[in-house]
């Protein structure tokens, strides 16, 4: 008896204050309910996404490399290079501390086919106005121990321990079937292969351990976890020949039409990535545009592909 009348005696504010949690109990439900769902978008769908957006890059701002552009690390590409007896040369600045990077290599087995189509399709039309990445060096960008954004200065002692953490990560990292999903052309001039993971390792994984193994790495990287890219080549300026049936159509419709040739010839291009380098680059893009390296190459341990 006494129960009951306790029971029914709850007071009015109390039934409010039930209300009120089991309202918000039902939002927070819902909300990460929500978030569940976003997370459940794969990798591949996100970097599709972030694909098609690049694509869109040069739709949204223009082909600003026409003026003056920047590169994606933010900095001014005429001043990366200049014209040395009518060759087009890169203008090395040393990186002071070094910049450290983690990247994938692109064996020149799969570099050498696709350097190959770019040139025969952009070397006519871009008489010195265009920078040919070295077939030797493709690579996929994965971590910095180290940038030029935030420098974090390391002495020999530590620079051995993080490439032997990276040599542990390389261990467990399974070699990537990969795709070429498309070429894009930035508005900054910078054409760039965006490819797919097929199996293996995925780059958000890669990048997770390389994070875990080097506690000291710039919180803020320079690329989006899920990119998987390679840069072929870089326009400094305009086309120099077009050819008579592009005469009347715009600078951009023409580089289009380019960069449309080159995905017809090389989408869909399937690679074998088995090795991630440890890049000491003494100058600045040092890998870009061939400048002093110190490279640790270590071969993907997991032998699943
Ligand atoms: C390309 O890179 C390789 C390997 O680092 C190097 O031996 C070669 O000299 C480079 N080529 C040019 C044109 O710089």
């Amino acid at each position: 008896m006494v129960r009951v009348r306790n029971y029914c005696s709850i007071s009015k504010p109390a039934i409010w204050i039930w209300l009120i949690s089991a309202l918000t109990f039902y939002l927070l439900f819902l909300m990460a309910n929500r978030n569940s769902r976003e997370w459940s978008i794969s990798n591949a769908e996100q970097r599709s996404r972030l694909y098609e957006k690049m694509e869109k890059d040069l739709e949204d701002h223009g082909a600003t490399f026409l003026k003056q552009g920047e590169t994606t690390q933010s900095l001014s590409l005429s001043d990366l290079f200049i014209l040395k007896d009518g060759v087009v040369t890169p203008v090395l600045k040393p990186a002071n501390p070094p910049v450290r990077a983690n990247v994938l290599y692109l064996n020149p087995e799969y570099s050498v086919p696709i350097a190959d189509a770019v040139r025969s399709i952009f070397s006519p039309h871009f008489d010195k106005a265009i920078w040919f990445q070295n077939s030797s060096l493709y690579h996929f960008s994965m971590f910095h121990g180290s940038h030029h954004i935030t420098a974090v200065p390391a002495s020999e002692s530590e620079i051995e321990a993080e490439a032997n953490a990276v040599r542990a990560v390389s261990e467990s990292i399974c070699p990537l079937k990969i795709t070429l999903d498309r070429v894009v052309l930035t508005s900054t001039g910078v054409l760039v292969g965006c490819w797919q993971v097929d199996s293996g390792s995925d780059p958000v994984t890669i990048r997770q351990k390389l994070r875990n193994a080097l506690p000291h790495a710039p919180a803020k990287q320079l690329y989006d976890a899920v990119m998987l890219h390679t840069s072929f080549a870089r326009l400094l300026g305009h086309p120099s020949s077009w050819p008579e049936e592009a005469n009347k159509v715009s600078v951009l419709q023409f580089l289009y039409e380019l960069v449309s040739r080159l995905n017809n010839k090389i989408h869909g291009t399937k690679a074998i990535v088995g090795e991630l380098w440890y890049v000491e680059e003494y100058d600045i893009l040092a890998l870009a545009l061939d400048g002093r390296m110190k490279v640790r190459k270590f071969q993907l341990g997991c032998s699943k592909v």
